[in-house]
């Protein structure tokens, strides 16, 4: 047996090597023919288009220089608060580029905090392109979200700004609701971080989530505010630079002609009225006891004090002194200096 099965592995190595063999006996070249005459010079074809230039327009180190430069001067950068996610969960979805990405990948952060958080940078807000049809589907800038956004306070209500903005609105919403009547007439604060957080101007643009306590100014309609329909968080705080790396672009700051657009003579320079009334109201709640130097104190109060008290950590946390939505604002505030008198 074994010296038979020898014998075909020879076989069969032996016609192996005769057909390696074959491959290699090519017919020997005969002498080379005359050269042909030359043939009619062709037609110039028409330019194609460049295949990289709408890629290199926002894809080119002068492009993105003064995009770097701007960003150093934004609040993200600076990334102020990042230390609160490294040990609080609840803080790292909107404080810290590693808790973002895990909020809108998996849907919530991890538990156990970060050991190493890092501020917001380029790839929390940017990814990948969804499409690189631009021209039938629009720049996407690459964004990792610019869905409409569900507000965290309210699984039914949904804010669509129609732009880029709906990127903002995942963080900058507030993170409780205003106070709510149990019944009994009173309402506690429970923590002296009681109010809709740092972040409620997505909110405050679409003119929802204030205490709406009756009174003599009336409050316009949802989503009406002129400074919401005509314009939006992009176009205020992402404008072209006015000069230096301060303004629009990266570093989140308004610009100037993102007002002139519908204020030809330049911006009012303030929400008129608002911030005497805002002064008033907090005289009110200091003697109240429900807000001292600017913060919530823990107790019992009636719910109309805290309803005021809401809408006044409300205008103030927004920090656009009322610019985000100049009726709402005004009409909260007022309201609340009548129902407290
Ligand atoms: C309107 C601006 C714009 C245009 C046009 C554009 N991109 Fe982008 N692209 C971005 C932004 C913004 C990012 C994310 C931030 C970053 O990496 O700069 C990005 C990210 C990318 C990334 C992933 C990140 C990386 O660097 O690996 C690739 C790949 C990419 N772009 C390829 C392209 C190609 C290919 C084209 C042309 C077909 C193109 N882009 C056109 C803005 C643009
Ligand atoms: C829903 C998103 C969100 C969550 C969750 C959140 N924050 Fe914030 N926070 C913001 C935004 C947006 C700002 C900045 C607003 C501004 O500057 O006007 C901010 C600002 C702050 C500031 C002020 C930062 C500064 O530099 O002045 C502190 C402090 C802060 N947050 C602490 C916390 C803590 C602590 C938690 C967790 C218990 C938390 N935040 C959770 C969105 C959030
Ligand atoms: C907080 C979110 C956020 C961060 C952080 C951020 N971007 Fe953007 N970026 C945006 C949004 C939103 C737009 C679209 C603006 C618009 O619609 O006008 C944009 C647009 C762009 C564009 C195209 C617009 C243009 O001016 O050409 C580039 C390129 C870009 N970003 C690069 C960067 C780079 C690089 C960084 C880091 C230095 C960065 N971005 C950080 C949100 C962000
Ligand atoms: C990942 C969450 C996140 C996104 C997305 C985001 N922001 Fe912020 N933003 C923050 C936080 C947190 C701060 C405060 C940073 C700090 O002080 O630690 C902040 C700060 C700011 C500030 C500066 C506030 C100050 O006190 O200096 C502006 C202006 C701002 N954001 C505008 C925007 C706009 C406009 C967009 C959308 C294009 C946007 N942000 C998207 C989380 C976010
Ligand atoms: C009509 C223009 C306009 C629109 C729309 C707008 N903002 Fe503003 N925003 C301003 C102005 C003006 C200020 C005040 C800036 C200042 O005092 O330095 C401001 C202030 C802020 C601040 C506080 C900055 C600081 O230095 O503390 C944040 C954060 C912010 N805006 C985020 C947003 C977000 C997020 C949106 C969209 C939901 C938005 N803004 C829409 C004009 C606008
Ligand atoms: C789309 C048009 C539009 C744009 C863009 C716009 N505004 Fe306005 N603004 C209005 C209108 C209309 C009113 C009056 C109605 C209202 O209060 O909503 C107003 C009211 C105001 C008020 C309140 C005036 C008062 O006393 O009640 C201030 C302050 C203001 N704008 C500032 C700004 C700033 C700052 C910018 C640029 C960062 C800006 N606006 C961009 C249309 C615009």
């Amino acid at each position: 047996m074994k010296k038979l099965k020898f014998i075909g592995f020879l076989t069969i190595l032996l016609t192996s090597l005769i057909f390696i063999q074959c491959t290699h006996d090519d017919p020997i070249p005969g002498p080379q023919g005359i050269a042909g005459i030359d043939g009619i010079d062709g037609v110039n074809g028409i330019d194609g288009t460049d295949g990289t230039a709408s890629c290199t327009s926002c894809h080119s180190d002068s492009h993105r220089e003064p995009i770097n430069s701007s960003y150093l001067y934004s609040g993200h950068a600076a990334g102020g608060a990042v230390g609160y996610a490294g040990s609080r969960a609840s803080c790292a979805q909107c404080h810290s580029n590693e808790g973002y990405i895990d909020y809108m990948t998996l849907g919530s952060t991890n538990p156990d905090g970060y050991s190493n958080p890092t501020p917001i940078s380029c790839t929390t807000c940017h990814d990948q392109h969804s499409t690189f049809d631009f021209e039938n589907d629009g720049y996407d800038f690459a964004l990792r979200s610019f869905d409409p956004v569900t507000l965290i306070t309210d699984e039914t209500y949904t804010i669509d700004f129609g732009d880029k903005s709906n990127n903002c609105t995942s963080c900058h919403q507030p993170r409780r609701l205003p106070p709510s009547n149990d019944g009994s007439g009173m309402f506690a604060v429970t923590s002296s971080h009681w109010g809709p957080h740092h972040g409620p101007q997505s909110t405050l643009l679409e003119g929802i989530q204030g205490a709406e306590l009756a009174g003599s100014e009336a409050y316009p309609g949802i989503g009406t505010a002129k400074h919401r329909t005509g314009s939006s968080c992009v176009t205020c705080h992402m404008g072209q630079s006015e000069g230096g790396d301060n303004t629009g672009q990266h570093s989140f700051n308004p610009t100037s002609t993102a007002c002139t657009t519908c204020h030809p003579s330049g911006a009012p320079s303030e929400v008129a009225g608002l911030a005497d009334d805002m002064e008033a109201l907090a005289i009110l709640l200091e003697d109240v006891g429900i807000v001292h130097e600017g913060h919530p104190v823990v107790g019992s109060y009636t719910l109309t004090q805290a309803e005021a008290a809401w809408n006044y950590l409300l205008i103030m946390e927004d920090s656009s002194n009322g610019v985000h939505n100049p009726a709402y604002a005004k009409a909260l505030v007022k309201n609340s200096l009548e129902a407290l008198k």
